[in-house]
């Protein structure tokens, strides 16, 4: 079974609870997906590998640690995902990009695909998928499925608010995927929207609405 892990960091809970505002602007909503992505990369990261290297300060030679060379994509699912690609990409700047196009219909709440391109590595890196919402956790889902149709094997999922239905449905269809989330919710309204969440997290991102 994978691992859920909820921040409770206090800037994480902040800038949170401003997104939840409705009376965000679009321009500080943007600004603040990007900031909550890069403070989660830094917690998600704990895990990556380090090695020992010899360099020389200007005093003497020493041994340092340093990242072992473990390459990281992102992967964020269309449109909303992208909001966080930025903040990730600000503390791991060579990450390779790949991205998935998905929407879910109205009505029946399905995903349904549009894109997909990865990088062509992608089986060699760790693998963050990103998406503001987890909601019914359909496109999380189906997006983990093409990743891995593509040979992605070590992943992991990132979102700003998931409600627990999506938490369930993910980690039963994906065992393996590890979930990183800055704030669990309570529930699923009746168009499959996260309660209190955020709205259309996409309309917000973008100012589509
Ligand atoms: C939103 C959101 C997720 C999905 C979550 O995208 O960004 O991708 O819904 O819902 P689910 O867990 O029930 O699948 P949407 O389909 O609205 O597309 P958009 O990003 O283009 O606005
Ligand atoms: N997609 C969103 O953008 N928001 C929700 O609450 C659910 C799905």
């Amino acid at each position: 079974m994978s691992k859920v892990y909820v921040f409770d960091h206090p800037l994480i809970q902040h800038k949170v609870a401003m997104i939840r505002d409705k009376n965000t602007t679009t321009k500080d909503f943007r600004q603040l997906v990007k900031e909550i992505a890069m403070l989660m990369t830094f917690e998600s990261t704990r895990d990556l590998k380090l090695e020992d290297k010899t360099i020389e300060t200007p005093i003497c030679e020493t041994t340092v640690k340093m990242l072992s060379g473990e390459d990281v994509a992102v992967v964020p699912i269309l449109r909303a995902g992208l909001g966080m690609v930025d903040g990730v990409l600000e503390l791991i700047p060579n990450a390779k990009v790949g991205h998935i196009g998905l929407y879910r219909d109205p009505v029946t709440h399905e995903p349904h695909e549009y894109y997909c391109k990865m990088p062509e590595d992608i089986d060699k890196r760790r693998i963050f998928v990103t998406d503001p919402m987890l909601a019914t956790g359909g496109s999380a889902v189906a997006a983990i499925d093409f990743v891995k149709e593509r040979g992605g094997k070590d992943i992991v999922f990132m979102c700003l608010i998931a409600a627990p239905e999506g938490i369930a449905v993910l980690q039963e269809k994906h065992p393996d995927v590890d979930i990183y989330i800055a704030a669990k919710d309570e529930c699923l309204n009746e168009n499959a929207y996260i309660v209190p969440g955020l709205g259309d997290a996409g309309d917000r991102i973008f100012g589509t609405k």
